[in-house]
């Protein structure tokens, strides 16, 4: 009998596989700023962009854990689409900038230091004081203005010559990148810049949708340059394989060929499908050493199930009645991406489908590739669309 506790795989948003397969290139763009700025050269954050389930979350963890291996200190932020997202972003960066400047108390406060702390502490009152002991006074005068590209910019400008003292440097990692506000968006690009022209050792890495560096753009004409943009895409055959096979192996557990092969053209490259039906098939298998064909097919349409009863409609949910027609269009013109005069070419509804597909985009379920095409942020959310029961579209 196989044990489900044995289980590896790990089916879910922002769950760390066991094994982080075909992601090398990526890591080694952030291994290249890591030692970049050790030797004293400037180096880029990356920006990775992808589909919804394409592993942009645990890759930046990696990268996360990269920065905290070489000493580097660490704030997370995630955007948010709704409107309450943007004092929480905030709160996050005030906090966050708190618990990783009190690291630069540890071995004895420097004047750097305790000016380092002043400046952190002033930008936690402006921005959402959270109740990290410092054990200093905000600096007066100093990143306490509330307009977060002034504060941060000092806040930073006053970090700096802390972080160089003891060879380190700040991280910020922005998940969802394309849900930050302008306003903060635009802040952590500018003091970005600033950090470049004049030595800072601060950098921003980030992931998020595919129209992420049109956001990043959009807030800073500068960004296209600032940073290494990677897509991150399906996984390759091989690499896929390895991510099924090689957690396996090290539990004792082989798949067999049919078997793998069932699982690797389900999913197609896609993590979060490999994830679940893999998942699925080693909680299916009874033979303790082995995976079957029988077990892979069963495990394939169970995970299909689980994701029609949770992954999907988690993003489906997110759309009013009339959006979710306008995915079905969407769905039907192509299946991935078609182009808007094609979706848009129906009885419109009485506000017309523009504003219906910048809300879709707003709320991170369609992306515009180009100018004039429209697609789904969610793999295979076309398969399950057409499954949904249609409403009465009138045409
Ligand atoms: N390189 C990879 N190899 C194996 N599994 C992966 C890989 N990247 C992601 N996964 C799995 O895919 C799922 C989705 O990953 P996540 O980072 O949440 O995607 P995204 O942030 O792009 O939506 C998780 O279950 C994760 O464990
Ligand atoms: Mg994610």
């Amino acid at each position: 009998m196989m044990h489900t506790d044995q289980n590896p795989y790990a089916p879910g948003s922002g769950v760390r596989p066991p094994l982080l397969a075909g992601r090398d290139e990526e890591l080694g763009a952030f291994d290249d700023l890591v030692s970049r700025t050790a030797a004293g050269r400037p180096g880029r954050g990356v920006v990775l962009t992808g589909l919804r389930g394409v592993g942009k979350t645990v890759l930046l963890d990696r990268m996360r854990d990269r920065a905290s291996d070489a000493g580097w200190l660490v704030v997370e932020l995630e955007g948010r689409s709704r409107p309450s997202g943007r004092a929480c972003v905030r709160r996050q960066l005030a906090h966050g900038l708190a618990l990783a400047a009190r690291r630069l108390r540890g071995r004895g406060m420097t004047s750097q230091a305790a000016t380092a702390l002043a400046a952190v502490r002033s930008f936690g009152v402006a921005f959402g004081w959270v109740s990290v002991d410092l054990g200093v006074e905000p600096a007066v005068g100093r990143a306490d203005t509330g307009v977060a590209e002034i504060d941060l910019q000092e806040t930073v400008e006053d970090l700096a010559p802390a972080l160089t003292e003891r060879g380190t440097a700040l991280l910020v990692v922005v998940d969802e990148v394309q849900d930050v506000d302008l306003d903060l968006l635009g802040a952590l690009l500018t003091v970005q810049h600033r950090a470049v022209q004049r030595g800072w050792p601060f950098f921003v890495t980030a992931a998020g949708l595919p129209n992420s560096p049109a956001v990043l753009c959009d807030a800073r004409s500068y960004a296209g340059r600032m940073f290494a943009f990677r897509q991150v895409g399906p996984l390759s055959r091989t690499s896929a394989e390895s991510a099924l096979r090689d957690p396996a192996r090290a539990a004792g557990v082989l798949w067999d060929d049919d078997a793998a092969r069932v699982v690797l053209d389900a999913a197609d490259g896609y993590p979060i499908h490999l994830q679940t039906f893999a998942a699925c098939a080693w909680a299916t298998a009874v033979d303790g050493g082995t995976i079957t064909r029988a077990d892979a097919e069963a495990g394939v349409e169970r995970g299909q199930a689980e994701l029609d009863a949770g992954f999907f409609p988690g993003w489906w949910d997110r759309a009013s009645e009339l959006e979710q027609q306008y995915l079905r269009r969407v769905a039907r013109a192509s299946g991935t991406a078609a182009a808007v005069a094609t979706v848009d070419a129906a009885p419109a509804s009485a506000s017309g489908w523009a504003s219906v597909r910048r809300s879709l985009c707003e709320k991170g379920l369609l992306f515009m590739p180009g100018p004039d095409r429209v697609a789904l942020t969610v793999p295979r959310l076309d398969a399950f669309v057409d499954g949904q029961a249609t409403p009465d579209e009138g045409g």
